[in-house]
């Protein structure tokens, strides 16, 4: 039967069951209704496909692109979602297999699109950097749009795990160190992907992940074990997730650690008790790649059968990959030693979303080849990655005002390893389109500036040196270069694979002899910016100490190269502000500013005797949270609280006039902090509690409001409740975590 013959004859079959159950007169099923009706229909073995995940080709370009294996398992209704098939062509083969089988239940396609489809945007990490909560909605917006176009489903997204060490590799996929900004974007990034409602093909289900506490693998290393008192859990670790699922994420995926001796993937605490039981969830759980098989190596449990039988009746309902589910669900069943009614539940939830997306009505409506055509790489899609990039760059310093570079610059060097590198700039984690000519669909650094510059300027090239390695024989090329010109841009960091998945790194200076480059180059005493490409906070001392000039730019994604010019050349100005702080030394780390007080604080940051502190290193970050800087300047001014006192639930009131006291227009995010100066638990020094991103023409005044209530100085007390208590509190407003700029007190009475 031909593909056509196949869809037309699947839907005339569903519409005419549609129509028989009309003219009966009965009023339309819901949802819950259909899943019934279906789920009396299946088999066990049935059951279970709809909770089995296999991973399927990652090119779809040969001619018959689904493997043997798969093929059986499809066509036999034992397989209920598959990921990384991409494109309509070869995710048509897959769903013609499925509407083979015996109930004719359609698959559920998912795939990592974790920062853009076909137009890459920036990385996670860096997009957090915007502090911009409407771009980052746009990018998964766009990511979506361009992936349901071609045929997905379900997108890994967003990963809202904390990250406070910067050696662990996946940081680049989340939103930084600070839980209330990652749970800010968390829901942007929920409505982005998931856009007006599931169902529409413009819209993904987003799949929050890793459920939890992934972020504090011991030592940084990936896949570690993570050991957390619960009150840091529920404090620190969940309320992303929560922020995640109150914005309507559809589905939850779990983590490879274990918490607290537990594997996430069969923890009962974590997703019965929590997910289910006390957030109310209705989506369905999926585990991460095989982590529930690995729940043997764990030596959590002695087999896969095991394992299968321990995830599941957790309230794990997918098992990603690793086929426990298929090999043992039924068996297990059989022999009580699973519920059926678990199993029910876990079906009934696979099978609800699957109505939700109205792939029983057309299991093709996301397979439609223009659509696909017309919406990758649109221009207003590359127009909107463009801007989000710029947003990203974090302006580090700029000393006698070096950037921005004026536009009529007669010769520009461009020199190191990162200058030249185009495919690279969609970052770990970017999806790759076979169809269209990839490498050529991200913009460097070169052709960025030189586009901007167009041709009366003259630029020069030099590598100057590799990313790794200990090659110094580029560098006195690249001394000379630099010399001709009149100002110098240096682009350097890490590998865009470095910081990832499995990406865990002991030490992170700029890798090989880069730094050693930079500093033959500042020597010449040219006016030098260092443009720094990373997935992390990385230590460079001696740049950040001696460079003139330096722009953060993580990895930006298909317009990596025109973002980078709009702010080297002024078209833009820098906002972004870090989302993680930046150690000195990888000896300070995890360091971050929301910790407490300690009994022993250090009373000036050189202070090293007798208080909490390292007798060998200044006690402050490289870069604090929260930082970055502007080409022009901002004044804050006449904090106002409208009263003094907060009462149950009532509010205050908080506004400052913010002035651009410089000559070109900026934003600048406007940070307020509060802290409990004494509680029943020790509180941190200070924890962000509101931003606001504002813009403003030079010269210009804004009244910027916040809003503190009751919610903003609630913590959860030694027995795990959420409460405010009774008190002073401390409310600082400023430009970073460590640059204060207006501060005031206030009490709250109950
Ligand atoms: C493993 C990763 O931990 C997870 O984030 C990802 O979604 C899956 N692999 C699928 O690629």
């Amino acid at each position: 039967m031909t593909t056509t013959t196949l869809k037309t004859r699947t839907i005339l079959s569903l519409l005419l069951a549609a129509c028989v159950h009309a003219a009966q007169g009965a009023e339309p099923l819901s949802i819950d209704q259909r899943v019934t009706q279906l789920m009396k229909r299946m088999t066990l073995e049935e059951k279970v496909g709809q909770l089995t995940q296999y991973s399927g080709d990652a090119d779809p370009t040969g001619p018959v692109a689904v493997k043997g294996s798969l093929r059986d398992g499809i066509s036999s209704g034992q397989i209920g979602s598959i990921f990384s098939a991409k494109g309509t062509r070869s995710i048509r083969q897959y769903q013609d297999l499925a509407l083979q089988s015996r109930l004719k239940i359609p698959l559920l396609f998912g795939l990592d699109v974790i920062h853009g489809y076909k137009t890459t945007f920036p990385i996670p990490l860096a997009e957090a950097a915007s502090w911009d909560l409407e771009a980052i909605e746009r990018s998964a917006r766009v990511a979506a749009i361009e992936a349901a176009a071609a045929g997905i489903h379900w997108t890994f997204a967003p990963m809202v795990d904390i990250g406070r060490d910067p050696r662990w590799g996946r940081v680049m996929e989340g939103a930084g160190e600070d839980t209330y900004l990652a749970s800010r974007i968390a829901a942007a990034r929920v409505k982005g992907f998931q856009g007006r409602q599931l169902g529409d093909t413009d819209a993904v289900m987003a799949c929050v992940k890793h459920f939890a506490a992934y972020g504090a693998a011991v030592g940084g290393r990936d896949y570690n074990s993570v050991d957390m008192s619960e009150r840091m859990l529920w404090e620190t670790y969940l309320p992303p997730f929560k922020a995640a699922l109150d914005a309507g994420a559809a589905t939850v995926m779990t983590s490879f650690n274990d918490l607290n001796g537990i594997p996430a993937s069969a923890s009962r605490y974590l997703l019965r008790d929590t997910l289910k039981g006390k957030w109310h969830f209705t989506g369905f759980v999926v585990s991460d790649w095989r982590s529930i098989e690995e729940m043997t190596a764990h030596g959590f449990v002695a087999n896969n059968k095991e394992a299968a039988q321990a995830a599941l009746s957790a309230g794990n309902d997918m098992d990603m990959e690793s086929g426990v589910y298929r090999e043992n669900l039924a068996q297990l069943v059989h022999e009580k030693k699973v519920a059926l009614a678990d199993v029910d539940d876990a079906v009934r939830r696979v099978l609800r979303k699957k109505f939700e997306l109205g792939l029983f009505d057309d299991p093709y409506k996301f397979i439609d080849p223009e659509r696909e055509r017309a919406m990758l790489n649109k221009p207003e899609h590359r127009q909107a990655a463009r801007e989000v990039a710029a947003k990203s760059i974090v302006l580090l310093k700029n000393d006698r005002a070096v950037l921005p570079l004026s536009k009529s610059i007669r010769k520009l060097a461009l020199i190191g390893p990162m200058i030249k590198l185009g495919v690279e700039n969609h970052g770990y984690w970017s999806v790759t389109v076979p169809e269209v000519d990839y490498a050529h669909q991200a913009v460097s650094a070169w052709d960025g500036i030189a586009a901007k510059l167009g041709k009366d300027a003259t630029l020069l090239y030099a590598k100057g040196s590799d990313i790794e390695g200990e090659d110094r024989s580029g560098f006195a090329e690249a001394v000379r270069v630099a010399s001709e010109a009149d100002a110098v841009v240096i682009g350097v960091g890490e590998r865009w694979d470095m910081s990832g998945e499995a990406r865990s790194r002991s030490k992170l200076d700029l890798p090989g002899v880069q730094e050693e480059l930079i500093k033959a180059i500042v020597a010449t005493g040219k006016p030098v910016v260092v443009m720094i490409n990373a997935g992390r906070p990385l230590v460079f001392d001696w740049t950040a100490d001696h460079a003139p000039a330096i722009l953060y730019n993580w990895w930006l994604g298909s317009e990596a190269g025109n973002a980078v010019a709009d702010v080297l050349f002024g078209d833009v100005n820098p906002s972004a502000k870090l989302p993680m702080t930046f150690p000195r030394s990888v000896g300070q780390i995890p360091i971050y500013y929301n910790h407490f007080n300690t009994g022993r604080p250090a009373p000036n940051p050189t202070a090293t005797e007798w208080v909490s502190a390292y007798t060998d290193l200044i006690n402050l970050p490289k870069f604090p949270f929260g930082f970055g800087l502007s080409y022009t300047t901002f004044r804050y001014a006449d904090l106002k609280l409208d009263r003094q006192t907060l009462r149950g639930d009532g509010k205050i009131k908080v506004s400052i006039q913010l002035t651009n006291t410089g000559k070109v227009a900026g934003e600048e995010v406007v940070q307020l902090y509060l802290r409990d100066r004494v509680a029943s638990v020790v509180r941190p020094v200070k924890e962000l509690k509101g931003f606001r991103k504002v813009a403003l023409a030079a010269g210009e005044t804004r009244t910027v409001d916040f809003t503190i209530d009751k919610e903003s100085l609630s913590f959860f007390n030694a027995a795990l409740q959420w409460n405010a208590e009774p008190g002073d509190f401390d409310l600082m407003i400023g430009a970073s975590s460590a640059d204060i700029r207006l501060q005031s007190r206030f009490v709250y009475a109950r």
